[in-house]
């Protein structure tokens, strides 16, 4: 889709579905500390960072949990679709936030997300864009300011080194709380959200690895990656 097409459909987007698509950081920013006033009902918040398509929140907003969903993806395409997915399944309250992870901190109080998803994080393979990595250390650092202590990260990836580095450079209030090499392997209930990447990686032979960070009260930790 050429540019001016994909602006147009964003601005069709904001226009036609008020409040479940921001583009303005500044609309964004007065939400800060609010986000439940803006959804109209108190929930835990999740975030999913790097949503893509939003395969994964369509399919996690489609249950009656007490959850609210935030997607956030800098790609404004992908924001399009991932609010039309979203919007055909949904049963609970999301917004779809066309921002850079790095303002972040700029649109939630720390402790104001329980929750954050972190899937396939590595659009930057090559090590001279390790510092564009949504799971380096800046970045894991700042997911942990906006956890509250409890509050967890999950993170997959098909890539070992992805995972090895992001267990390496963990901040020292993240705790691992579980980890392993094949999450496919270990019967675990949410193996049937998948996201587009992982569908695709799967399909060819890929195996998924992840991991479970709980944010602690004070830091210590040690962690191998080995499988
Ligand atoms: C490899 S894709 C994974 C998409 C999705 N999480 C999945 O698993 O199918 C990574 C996504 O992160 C987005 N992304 C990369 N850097 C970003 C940033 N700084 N802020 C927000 N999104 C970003 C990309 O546009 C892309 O959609």
């Amino acid at each position: 889709m050429g540019r001016s097409r994909v602006k147009g459909s964003l601005k069709r987007a904001v226009y036609d579905h008020p409040g479940e698509i921001l583009t303005d950081s500044g609309q964004m920013r007065q939400r800060r500390g609010r986000w439940a006033e803006a959804f109209g009902e108190a929930a835990p918040l999740h975030l999913e960072v790097g949503m893509g398509r939003g395969r994964f929140l369509a399919e996690l907003a489609a249950r009656d949990e007490p959850v609210n969903y935030v997607g956030v993806e800098i790609k404004p395409d992908r924001c399009v679709t991932a609010r039309e997915k979203i919007r055909r399944r949904a049963r609970r309250p999301f917004v779809v936030l066309n921002a850079a992870v790095e303002i972040l901190p700029q649109l939630f109080l720390p402790g104001e997300v329980q929750r954050i998803y972190l899937n396939f994080p590595d659009p930057w393979p090559s090590y001279v864009y390790r510092g564009r990595r949504l799971f380096n250390t800046a970045f894991l650092r700042l997911y942990q300011g906006l956890l509250p202590v409890g509050g967890e990260l999950w993170f997959r990836s098909d890539q070992a080194a992805c995972y090895e580095e992001l267990l390496a450079s963990l901040p020292p209030r993240l705790r691992v709380e579980e980890h392993g090499c094949d999450f496919h392997a270990g019967g675990h209930e949410f193996t049937i959200f998948q996201t587009e990447y992982e569908r695709r990686y799967r399909a060819a032979g890929a195996t998924i690895h992840h991991a479970r960070l709980v944010k602690t009260g004070s830091g210590i930790l040690e962690i191998r990656a080995g499988c």
